[in-house]
C-alpha cells in the first residue's frame, strides 16, 4: 500500500507528532520512496513520544544537578562486613565453592549475559560475543562463556550426582538480536541444549538534540541506539523472563557483560558468598589501585549502595587513602552481579519505572535542513541509557565480592592500537597467562626450543628487548605470555590439571582440550 500524507494512519500520526513536538520527523516525506515511508511510519506507530520527551526532561534535569555537585562528600566506601575476598578470606572459598555448586546441582542457578552493546569502540559491525580474539583455538567469546557453563554443569553433577541445567539468558538488541541467533544456530548452541539458551531483546531510545528534538539520520531514519544495560530490568517484564525463570525453579541469577574474557560465568564461590550471606543482590569487584582508572567504584553515597563514575567525583577524592594504604574508594566495579530472583522479580515489577535515564552527550551524525548528511565534530546530542547497577539502592542486603584482575578481569572495549589498553591483544595474553599459570600450579612445566625449562617468573628487560629464551619484551617491559590455552570443557578455573601435567614439560604453543594435549600448534598468534 502507498502511504500519503492524506493518509489515514499519517495524518493521526502527523497530529501525535505535532503534540509531541517532533513534526520535523516528517521534513523529508515528499522525498522519501513508498518503501522508505512505510518503514518510517512503521517505526514512529510504534513509538511512545510522550514517554520519550519525559524521558529526556528527566534526564536533564538529573544530569545537570549531578554536574553542579558532585558527590564527594556523601560517598562512604563499602564496609568490611559485607565484604568478601579471595584473598582475605581465603579459609572460606572452598566452603562457598561447594555451597555455590550444590545450588546448580539443584538446578537453582541461571546466568544472564548483557550483550545488547554496540561494540562501537572496538568498531566492528557484528555483536562483541562473536569477537575471536586471536586464540590457538580460535575460540570466540560466546563459545568460552557457553563452554564454562557446561563444565560447571559436569562439575556440579559429579560433586552431587545428579544432572543439572544452568540456563543461559542472552540479552540482545534490535541491532544485535538476529545475528546473534544465527550464530549461536549455526554452532549448534556450543554443546547446549537449545531450550536452554533463551534470547530476548532490550528497547531502543532515540537520540535527541540538546532542545529534545529527535535526530533523523536519514531523510527517513531516526538515530536509534540500545537503551542501556539497565534497558535489562524492562525488557525482563516485556518478555515474561522472570516468569520462565520461575518455571525452571530458578533462585538466583548471575548478571554478567560479554566483554570479559575471563569472565567466571555463573563463579560458584560468588554465587555461594552471596546465598551464605542472605543477599538479595552483589557486586563482584576488583582492587582499584590507580586514582585516575576509568572505571566505577561500587561504595555507598547517602547510606545506599551505588556505582560512582569516575568522572562523578574530584580527583582528591579518588586519591584519598585509608589507613592501610589502599584507596579508600577501590571497589572497582567488574560488571559482574549477583541476584536473588524474589529481588529482581521486585526489580522488575516495581522499582524499574523510578531508574532514571542516563546522558551521554555525543557526537551523532544527522542530516540537516537541507537533507545533507553532517557528522559533527563536537556533541549535538544525547543518549539516553539506564545502567544495570542503579537498582543496588533497592537492595535490602547488599554485598561485595573483590577477586584478583588476573584471575577475572581482563575486557575487550577497543580495537588493537600500539599501546592500546581493554584490547584483543590484552584480551587474549590474559587469557594465556592464567592459562600459563594454571599449568605452573598444577606441577608443569615449559621448555624453550633448546630442551630448557623456562623459568617460572621471567627475567624482564626493557621494553622492546628480547629475554632470555628469545621472546620479546612488551613496551611496559613484561614480556608476552606462554603460548598456552586449556579448553574451559577440561577446566574451568584450573582444576582437575594435575593428572594432565605434573612433572611433565611442555613446548609452547600448548593447548590441551577434550581431545588431548597438544604442542606446537601453528597458527595466527
Ligand atoms: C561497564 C560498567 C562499568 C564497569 C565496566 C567494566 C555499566 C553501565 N558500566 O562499563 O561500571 O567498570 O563495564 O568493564 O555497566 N550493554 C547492553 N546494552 C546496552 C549497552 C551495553 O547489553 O544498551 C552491554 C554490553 O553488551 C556489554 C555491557 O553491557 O556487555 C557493558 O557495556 P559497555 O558499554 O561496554 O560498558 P562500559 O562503559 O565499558
Amino acid at each position: 500500500m502507498r502511504y500519503s500524507t492524506e493518509n489515514m494512519d499519517t495524518v493521526k500520526l502527523s497530529q501525535r507528532l505535532a503534540e509531541a513536538d517532533q513534526s520535523h520527523l516528517l521534513q523529508f516525506w515528499d522525498q522519501l520512496s513508498p518503501e522508505e515511508q512505510a518503514e518510517l511510519v512503521s517505526e514512529l506507530e510504534n513509538m511512545n513520544f510522550q514517554e520519550i520527551n519525559t524521558f529526556f526532561k528527566r534526564a536533564m534535569k538529573t544530569s545537570s544537578q549531578i554536574k553542579q555537585e558532585k558527590v564527594d562528600s556523601r560517598m562512604e566506601p563499602v564496609p568490611r562486613e559485607v565484604l568478601g575476598s579471595v584473598t582475605r578470606d581465603r579459609e572460606f572459598l572452598k566452603e562457598w565453592e561447594q555451597k555455590g555448586l550444590h545450588c546448580m546441582a539443584q538446578n537453582k542457578v541461571a546466568v544472564l549475559l548483557l550483550a545488547g552493546g554496540q561494540g562501537t569502540r572496538l568498531g566492528v559491525t557484528y555483536p562483541k560475543g562473536m569477537y575471536d580474539v586471536g586464540l590457538p583455538s580460535h575460540k570466540t567469546l560466546f563459545q568460552i562463556q557457553a563452554e564454562r557453563i557446561i563444565r560447571l554443569e559436569q562439575l556440579a553433577q559429579q560433586q552431587y550426582g545428579t544432572k543439572c541445567c544452568i540456563p543461559w539468558y542472552i540479552m540482545t538488541s534490535g541491532r544485535t538480536m538476529e545475528s546473534t541467533k544465527r550464530f549461536f544456530s549455526k554452532n549448534k548452541y556450543f554443546g547446549l541444549r537449545e531450550e536452554n539458551v533463551i534470547f530476548f531483546q532490550q528497547g531502543m531510545l532515540p537520540a535527541m538534540d540538546f532542545n529534545g528534538k529527535i535526530i533523523l539520520e536519514d531523510k527517513g531514519k531516526l538515530s536509534m541506539a540500545p537503551d542501556g544495560n539497565g534497558g535489562l530490568y524492562r525488557a525482563l517484564g516485556v518478555y515474561k523472563i522472570v516468569e520462565d525463570m520461575e518455571r525452571r525453579g530458578i533462585e538466583y541469577v548471575h548478571i554478567y557483560c560479554v566483554d570479559n574474557i575471563l569472565v567466571k560465568v555463573a563463579d560458584p564461590a560468588f554465587i555461594g558468598f552471596c546465598v551464605n550471606k542472605g543477599a538479595d543482590c552483589g557486586a563482584k569487584v576488583v582492587e582499584k589501585t590507580n586514582p585516575t582508572e576509568a572505571v566505577g567504584v561500587v561504595c555507598k553515597v547517602d547510606g545506599d549502595y551505588q556505582v560512582v563514575e569516575y568522572s562523578e567525583i574530584t580527583l582528591a577524592t579518588a586519591e584519598k587513602r585509608s589507613a592501610d594504604g589502599r584507596l579508600m574508594f577501590n571497589a572497582g566495579n567488574v560488571a559482574n552481579h549477583f541476584f536473588r530472583l524474589s529481588f529482581l522479580k521486585d526489580v522488575v515489577n516495581t522499582h524499574e519505572p523510578q531508574l532514571q535515564h542516563h546522558v551521554a552527550r555525543k557526537k551523532i551524525p544527522y542530516v540537516n535542513s537541507k537533507g545533507e548528511p553532517v557528522t559533527p565534530d563536537k556533541p549535538n546530542g544525547i543518549k539516553m541509557e539506564k545502567f544495570v547497577f542503579d537498582i543496588f539502592q533497592f537492595a535490602k542486603r547488599f554485598v561485595v565480592y573483590e577477586v584478583l584482575r588476573e584471575d577475572e578481569f581482563s575486557p575487550l572495549k577497543n580495537a588493537d592500537s600500539q599501546d592500546g589498553k581493554d584490547n584483543p591483544t590484552t584480551a587474549r595474553h590474559s587469557l594465556m597467562s592464567l592459562h600459563h599459570r594454571w599449568i605452573l600450579n598444577a606441577g608443569g612445566h615449559f621448555i624453550d626450543e633448546n630442551g630448557t625449562r623456562v623459568p617460572a617468573i621471567p627475567r624482564h628487560g626493557p621494553a622492546g628487548a628480547l629475554t632470555p629464551d628469545g621472546k620479546q619484551n612488551l613496551k611496559d617491559g613484561t614480556d608476552l605470555p606462554m603460548k598456552c590455552e586449556i579448553s574451559p570443557l577440561v577446566s574451568y578455573g584450573g582444576e582437575g590439571l594435575e593428572k594432565l601435567v605434573q612433572d611433565k614439560e611442555f613446548h609452547p604453543a600448548l593447548v590441551i582440550d577434550e581431545s588431548g594435549i597438544h604442542e606446537h600448534v601453528k597458527n595466527g598468534l
